[in-house]
């Protein structure tokens, strides 16, 4: 089964995790294939809008722990790091629709998405406290930004999950649907922004995001570097290590 399909409607491309029986959790060959996809989506000018969903009963359960600590990403070129820093600079209107459960970087990618839809089923959280580690995808940045400073906390510090109508009213979502209507509303809005000029679409969104893009990507890098190490020190081998056997960590 391809983990991440890709579909193109018109100039609108799709971008499905469809890796469900894992709840749709990211490996490096899957961010590989997203960066790839994106990549060649902002160079290919015959296409708009780009959209990334999941299945109506979960979005993504974030990085595949077992294959996070088979391959740990080792550099900033690794796919998971190439995957973080195309969301945070694809030139063109980036689309989400989340159903389900969104955790880790299954939330953190929808903080660089022009426009989230999310099925009435969907929860967010970023529990990288609880798996020792440190937030990525500058969501140290934007969730506090977002969120204002002490509702990030509690999200950051206690990797407590939020629900869709506290994500509607801060505004990471714009619409709440069924779950089973999110995908095809999502998709029919995709359809609406790329019958507009590309090139209005793109300088729009190059001034919106203009004085923010260099501090993302400093942020990202420094919570990269951050994460890497942390990825090898006891609590996070503990809490990966409870994941697997199915238990709760033990941290000392
Ligand atoms: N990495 C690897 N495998 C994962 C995974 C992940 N992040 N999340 C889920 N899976 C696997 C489970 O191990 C299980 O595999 P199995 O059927 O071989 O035992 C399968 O997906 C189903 O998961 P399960 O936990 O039984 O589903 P659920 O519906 O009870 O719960 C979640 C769904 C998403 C709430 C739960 O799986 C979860 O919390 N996952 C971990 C999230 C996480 O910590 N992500 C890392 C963020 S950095």
């Amino acid at each position: 089964m391809t983990p991440v399909l890709q579909n193109r409607e018109g100039s609108v491309l799709t971008l499905t995790l469809n890796r469900v029986d894992k709840k749709n959790s990211l490996t490096a060959d899957m961010y590989a294939a997203l960066a790839t996809a994106l990549q060649e989506a902002g160079q290919d000018d015959s296409l708009k809008v780009v959209l990334l969903q999941g299945h109506e009963t979960v979005f993504s359960a974030g990085n595949d722990i077992a294959d996070f600590l088979q391959q740990p990403p080792a550099s900033e070129e690794s796919s998971v790091f190439r995957f973080l820093r195309g969301i945070a600079t694809f030139p063109k209107p980036l689309l989400a629709s989340v159903c389900g459960p969104a955790v880790g970087v299954g939330t953190t990618m929808l903080f660089h998405c022009d426009l989230v839809y999310a099925g009435d089923n969907a929860a967010f959280s970023m529990p990288f406290v609880n798996l020792g580690l440190c937030p990525e995808a500058a969501s140290s940045l934007l969730a506090v930004q977002l969120m204002g400073y002490h509702r990030a906390a509690e999200a950051l510090l206690m990797g407590e999950p939020f629900q869709v109508d506290e994500a509607l009213e801060m505004g990471l979502v714009s619409r709440v649907l069924p779950p089973t209507e999110a995908n095809a509303y999502a998709q029919a809005q995709a359809q609406k922004i790329a019958s507009k000029p590309l090139s209005s679409l793109m300088e729009t969104k190059r001034l919106m995001k203009a004085n923010q893009t260099p501090a993302v990507l400093a942020c990202m890098q420094a919570e990269g570097k951050s994460f890497g190490r942390m990825l090898k020190e006891p609590a996070a081998i503990e809490a990966f290590s409870a994941f697997m056997e199915k238990r709760k960590p033990v941290f000392k």
